[in-house]
């Protein structure tokens, strides 16, 4: 389940990378409009206000993230797994923030969703490509431990590609593609930082799995082995994230 408030907390560095992705758009003047996994839909708000004139759908599984969605007379809701939903016609836009890295298979996914994409129209996705950071091996780690492993072992995580990979597989597809990775160089305040980022995202499917009891236990540990991995400094708790970005326009 995904909590709106914890995810919120980072807000702005969460938002970053969406106004990143934003800013590599063509100019044009798309009429459908999909955001995929738009969670809370605030990020999708700005797209409906960018362009009054387009239909714009935010797509989520979610029900907690959708019910903070803000209502704009262009925006839609969909409570969907993006993975199956298909729209009742080729999208000019098909825009992902922080989502499509859910479903591990990108190599079956990434060509699926290009299948969405009306002529001429854009493929624009962010998806974290940080998962062989601290943050992530320590919780894979613990995970596979004795104590964890009967209840917690290898379900297929959240996954990315590289730049270059998103480009092999759309430009054969006849996507004209600009792809980029940036790391960013987080500096997070407060005790427990770390634990408090990986709460909102990663954390939270692994907790689902236990009881309260145990999920309290588990948390501590890992939280113990955050506060080694990401010690608080003079600036704040250094979080570095690298993220990976495709901006895809459908020329064939
Ligand atoms: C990290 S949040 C990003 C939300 C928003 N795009 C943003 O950047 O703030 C990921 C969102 O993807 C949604 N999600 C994950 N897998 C999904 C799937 N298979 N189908 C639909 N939504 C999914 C989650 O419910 C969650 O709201």
């Amino acid at each position: 389940m995904w909590n709106p408030d914890v995810y919120r907390q980072f807000q702005a560095e969460r938002d970053r990378p969406f106004f990143d992705l934003v800013a590599q758009l063509p100019v044009f003047q798309p009429v459908l409009v999909t955001d995929l996994g738009c969670g809370t839909a605030h990020q999708t708000a700005t797209l409906a206000e960018r362009w009054p004139q387009a239909q714009v759908t935010g797509v989520d599984s979610s029900a907690e993230m959708l019910e903070q969605a803000p209502a704009l007379p262009n925006l839609r809701l969909v409570q969907a797994d993006f993975s199956r939903w298909t729209p009742g016609a080729p999208q000019d836009l098909l825009f992902s923030n922080a989502a499509l890295h859910w479903i591990p298979d990108q190599h079956a996914l990434i060509p699926r969703l290009a299948g969405l994409v009306a002529a001429g129209g854009v493929f624009a996705f962010q998806v974290p490509g940080n998962f062989t950071a601290p943050s992530h091996l320590l919780l894979a780690e613990l995970q596979n431990e004795p104590r964890w492993q009967g209840r917690l072992a290898t379900e297929a995580g959240p996954a990315s590609l590289n730049p270059l990979d998103y480009a092999d597989l759309l430009t054969p597809l006849g996507f004209q593609v600009n792809a980029w990775e940036t790391t960013y160089l987080h500096l997070l305040h407060g005790p427990d930082a770390a634990l408090n980022w990986v709460r909102g995202t990663a954390l939270r499917p692994v907790l689902a799995r236990l009881s309260p009891g145990d999920a309290a236990e588990f948390e501590a540990e890992y939280g113990r082995r955050l506060r080694a991995a990401y010690p608080e400094g003079p600036s704040g708790t250094a979080f570095s994230f690298r993220r990976v970005f495709v901006v895809a326009r459908r020329t064939s």
